[in-house]
This record gives structure tokens, sequence and C-alpha cells, in this order.
């Protein structure tokens, strides 16, 4: 089903799109979907979360393990965001049946799942200009990224430390990285980790948008302890513009801390790193920002 384009955005309620969401949205539905979830979230955002639970009950891709939104929103693993999850967008996973296909389909052509997968295209540039020798990666997931890196570096002598808390990912960035040796995994909670060395680029995507203002300058304090004089600190955090917030919060219960450059860069300040040379990047979408702070101190020679 096509919508109406001249239908009145702000005064329809979701149950009255029953068709679309049942039989899930085509291309040329997508524009008027998103300008609908976002004025409805803009305006009411309670009521929207509420219409949305509604819609779950009713609605296989909202609600099944095989679709992406239902995936996230039942949370197999006791948090959103988990590596399968991220694997998910990073493969461009599509679940079966037409209606799942459909809402896959929209979920992946989005900004938002776009920006996860361009975040890996970072990471991986990162590592091939700056050659680091040593990387701290925090909150490691599924490591596909890393995967892909060695795949096109396959001679590549850089070594990885992976902090990553659930073992199940670990298990799994394990067996899609063959067992890799340069790749060693560290399963903790980054609340209490104490790093026994020094690196070259320390990275962290994924994890300080779950944080806190208090939380990500705590947590920022002690990843710049981890930076060896001269080395770099990159962290990711979705934009405060991320025009998928309504389609994440109401659809699949995925719920962030979007933050501006400039909140990111005052972050910074507050954890110390004002002389670290604070400043903002974004990938093609500018959904997922990277804050990067490099430590000023020199290497002793
Ligand atoms: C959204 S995924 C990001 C994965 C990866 N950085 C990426 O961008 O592909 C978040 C990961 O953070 C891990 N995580 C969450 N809280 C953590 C914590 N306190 N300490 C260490 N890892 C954590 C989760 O287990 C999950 O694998």
């Amino acid at each position: 089903m096509q919508a109406s384009a001249n239908m009145q955005t702000q005064s329809v309620s979701l149950n009255l799109l029953s068709d679309l969401l049942e039989e899930g949205p085509q291309v040329q539905d997508y524009n008027f979907l998103n300008e609908f979830f976002n004025s409805g979230y803009a305006k009411d955002p309670t009521g929207f979360l509420a219409q949305f639970a509604d819609v779950r009950k009713r609605i296989d891709a909202f609600s099944s393990p095989k679709s992406i939104a239902g995936f996230c929103y039942l949370q197999p693993y006791g948090y959103a965001g988990d590596f399968q999850l991220i694997d998910r967008l990073y493969t461009n996973y599509k679940g079966p049946g037409k209606a799942i296909q459909r809402w896959d389909d929209f979920a992946q052509s989005q900004p938002a799942a776009q920006a996860v997968r361009n975040r890996k295209a970072y990471f991986i540039n990162l590592l091939e200009t700056g050659k680091p020798d040593k990387v701290l990666n925090i909150a490691s997931g599924p490591c596909r990224d890393i995967k892909e890196y060695y795949d096109h570096n396959q001679d590549a002598a850089m070594v990885i430390d992976c902090v990553e808390l659930d073992g199940r990912a670990i298990q799994y960035a394990q067996h899609l990285l063959n067992n890799d040796t340069r790749v060693t995994f560290i399963q903790q909670n980054i609340l209490t980790y104490r790093a026994t060395r020094q690196y070259k680029l320390v990275w962290s995507a994924g994890l300080f948008d779950y944080f806190s203002d208090n939380l990500f300058v705590r947590i920022l304090r002690k990843l710049l302890a981890c930076v060896e004089p001269g080395g770099k600190l990159v962290i990711g955090n979705f934009s405060d513009e991320n025009p998928n917030r309504a389609f994440m919060e109401g659809g699949m219960n995925w719920f962030l801390h979007h933050r501006s450059p400039e909140q990111l860069i005052d972050l910074a300040k507050q954890a110390g790193a004002a002389s670290w040379n604070p400043f903002v990047e974004q990938e093609p979408e500018g959904v997922n920002l990277f804050m990067h702070l490099s430590n000023p101190d020199k290497m002793a020679t």
C-alpha cells in the first residue's frame, strides 16, 4: 500500500496506518512514514511510545526475533544493541516473510543503520591510515570491523586488545576471527577495568551513547590514561540530529544518549582533556559522531 501523500500526518494515529503497518512499507512510503513517526513523537512522546507498544502486539515485524525491530525490542541477551543485532546491521540482514522483509528493508535503508555500517568503515580507515601497532577496543561486540581489517591486511602486525563485558559476544567474535592470535579478549566491565599497558589507539563505538554525562566523563578519564604519549583516543556517539530516533525508540525500544559535537567536546573538557585537541568528525550520514583526542605528551626518546 502506498500512503496518501496529503495525509495529515500531525493528526493521524498509528492505528489508522494499519494496512501499511501490517503489509510493511515500500520505498515510496519511506518519506511519509519517517515524517509521520518524527512528527508524532515530537508532538506526544509518551502517546507515541504507547501506540507503538500496541502495534507490537499485532505485528510480527515489531515482535519477532527474526526481524530487526523485533529482535532489538526483545533484547535476547538482556540489553539493547547487542553484538548480534549490530552484526545484523553490518551484514544487512533481512528476515523471512513479506512483511518482515519489507520492514527490515526499511530499517536497513535508514540513515541510522547506514551510520552503523559506516562506523565499521570509519574504524577500518583509522587502522589503515594511522597504522597503530597496539590498539585497545572498548566494547568490541561482534568484531566484524576487525575481521574485515585483517582480511584486507593479512600480514598486518597490529595487535588489538578487546575489552568486552558479554562472554557470548567474545565467543561470537573469536569464531568470526577464526581465533586470530593478534586479537586478545579481556572479558570485563569497563566500569571496573584497569589497563596494564598503554596503546597507540584507543577506540570505542556503540558504548558511550549508553552513558549518562557523569559516567561518560568518568570512563573517558579512565581511557585517557590508556593512551600512550602521542597516541589517540576516538569515541563514537550518536548525534542529536539522528533522523531515526522516533523509529528506534518507538519501534525498536532502542534508547541512546544522543549528543551534539559541542556537548561531546564539553564532556572531554570536564574529563580533563582540554589540551588533547578535541575535535569531532562524523560518518557520511552525520548520525554517528566521532570525538578525537590526542595525547599531547611526547614519547620519551
Ligand atoms: C552496540 S555494541 C558495539 C559493538 C562494537 N563496538 C561495534 O561498534 O561494532 C555494544 C557492546 O558493548 C558491550 N558492553 C556494554 N556495556 C559494557 C561495559 N560496561 N563494559 C564492556 N563492554 C560493554 C556489549 O556487550 C556490546 O557487545
